[in-house]
């Protein structure tokens, strides 16, 4: 990753810090995403550990970042309710529609994000797209399931590729689908969740995010 690129992502992480900020109360507990980008903003989240009570995680990396920076994390279980989860994306639109999952955490980031009141996108102006699926589609799938789900996938039109050498927080594999054509997000999302032996896809569209901030060479830029 380029330094131009980490100093988008580090805006856009100190952007999204600002908007939680006067959002937290010693009671609150903060969804934390996986990647790159929130790499940054846990750095950030680091200097309001003080206003919180604890993060809930997405990933075993980013759970030993969050421990690192001594913010208390707890399981979901522990903790019914989130105030706002922060993630970042692999693309992102207009309507807040994301593919995301290029860390692989995917199912865990969907999890999480649905226990948040609110979903805040951070990423670097180069996510955003007319149109989801230039970027591969991650599915994970049940080890056993890999080439049963490939077929489905390739009948709706992908070219799935097996990420080979990566195994999820959730001991499964991924599958990144190329060249699929994403015309309805919401449609394709529980299209691919229906198949069996699917985990997770990393459409999120019927969990969109709520408000994105996206670092760009001119400032930041708020869908
Ligand atoms: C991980 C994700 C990430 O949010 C996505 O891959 C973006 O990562 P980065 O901030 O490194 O570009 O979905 O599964």
């Amino acid at each position: 990753m380029n330094s131009t690129n980490d100093s988008l992502k580090l805006a856009a992480a100190q952007r999204a810090a600002a908007y939680i900020e006067p959002r937290l109360s010693r009671e609150s507990i903060v969804g934390v995403g996986t990647g790159s980008t929130v790499n940054f903003f846990i750095d950030e989240l680091a200097n309001l550990k003080h206003l919180f009570d604890a993060a809930v995680s997405s990933s075993e990396a980013s759970t030993d970042r969050l421990l690192a920076c001594g913010i208390n994390v707890v399981s979901l279980n522990a903790s019914p309710r989130l105030d706002v989860y922060v993630d970042g994306a692999d693309e992102i639109t207009s309507e807040r529609n994301m593919i995301k999952g290029g860390g692989a955490a995917l199912t865990r980031e969907k999890i999480v994000a649905a226990a948040a009141d609110e979903f805040v996108c951070i990423a670097d102006i180069s996510k955003r797209v007319d149109r989801l699926g230039g970027f591969p589609l991650p599915v994970e799938v049940i080890p056993m399931a890999r080439s049963l789900v490939a077929r489905h996938l390739v009948d709706l039109g992908g070219k799935p590729i097996w990420r080979e050498q990566t195994v999820t927080d959730n001991g499964n594999w991924i599958l990144d689908v190329h060249d699929l054509v994403i015309s309805d997000p919401a449609e394709m999302e529980s299209r691919i969740n229906n198949l069996a032996g699917v985990v997770c896809n990393g459409i999120f569209a019927q969990q969109a995010a709520d408000i994105a901030f996206l670092g760009g060479p001119d400032g930041l830029v708020t869908i």
